[in-house]
């Protein structure tokens, strides 16, 4: 049994467990971290890096992402100091590179006052997360999609190209966060975070999919 323990998010107190995922502890406790590649129900990759957070412990701070980030008794995290703020702004803009189209990033990048983006576009409509290699492994219980090739020629595929291997189940398109829909009303902001993702028709400005809701 994992003991109780506590720690502390914005110089929030959260109540968790030794070993607790500190993002899921965070978005429980109600402090929203921006976070793209993070699946509650499979194991954390810690891909995307958008949940980036510094974390203090025994006097060393360091920047990692909260989604792989195991909670200790005491431990300090700041999820939303400069650094933390500047270093997610540069990220979401190298996301955003990748796949500039994609609304989840535009509203992701509005949502953290991204206005410009430094970096050459690729216009791809993937960022590489892994979510859905993940579903395929431990939602579908397949383990067909996998990520192939490096550098920038890296995309996901199935073994030898091949269709046959995949069932069709859509598990991996279900949960790729590219595939979120935005609420289409732009300026609709949802009131405990700020981003436009799947606003909740019944209540306008809560997201739709969003844990806090
Ligand atoms: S297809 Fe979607 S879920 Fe899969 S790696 Fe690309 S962005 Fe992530
Ligand atoms: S959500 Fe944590 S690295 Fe992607």
């Amino acid at each position: 049994m994992p003991e109780p323990i506590t720690i502390f998010v914005d110089d929030i107190a959260i109540e968790t467990t030794e070993g607790a995922n500190v993002l899921d502890a965070a978005l429980r406790a109600g402090i929203c971290i921006p976070n793209l590649c993070y699946l509650p129900e499979v194991t954390p990759t810690g891909a995307c890096r958008v949940c980036i957070v510094e974390v203090e412990r025994h006097g060393r701070t360091k920047m990692t992402a909260a989604c792989t980030l195991e909670a200790r008794e005491g431990m300090i995290v700041r999820a939303h100091s400069e650094p933390v703020l500047r270093a997610r702004r540069n990220i979401v803009e190298l996301l955003l590179a990748e796949a500039p189209e994609s609304p989840v990033l535009q509203a992701l990048a509005e949502r953290l006052s991204v206005t410009d983006v430094r970096y050459s576009r690729r216009d791809r409509d993937c960022i590489l997360c892994g979510r859905c290699v993940a579903a395929c492994a431990e939602v579908a219980k397949q383990g067909s999609l996998g990520m192939i090739g490096r550098g920038a020629n890296r995309h996901k595929g199935l073994p030898f190209y091949k269709e046959e291997y995949c069932t069709q189940c859509n598990e991996c398109h279900d949960r790729c966060p590219l595939e979120l829909s935005p609420s289409g009303r732009r300026g609709d902001h949802c009131g405990v975070c700020g981003s436009e993702l799947s606003m909740n028709d019944a209540i306008p400005d809560i997201c739709e999919d969003c844990v806090l809701s």
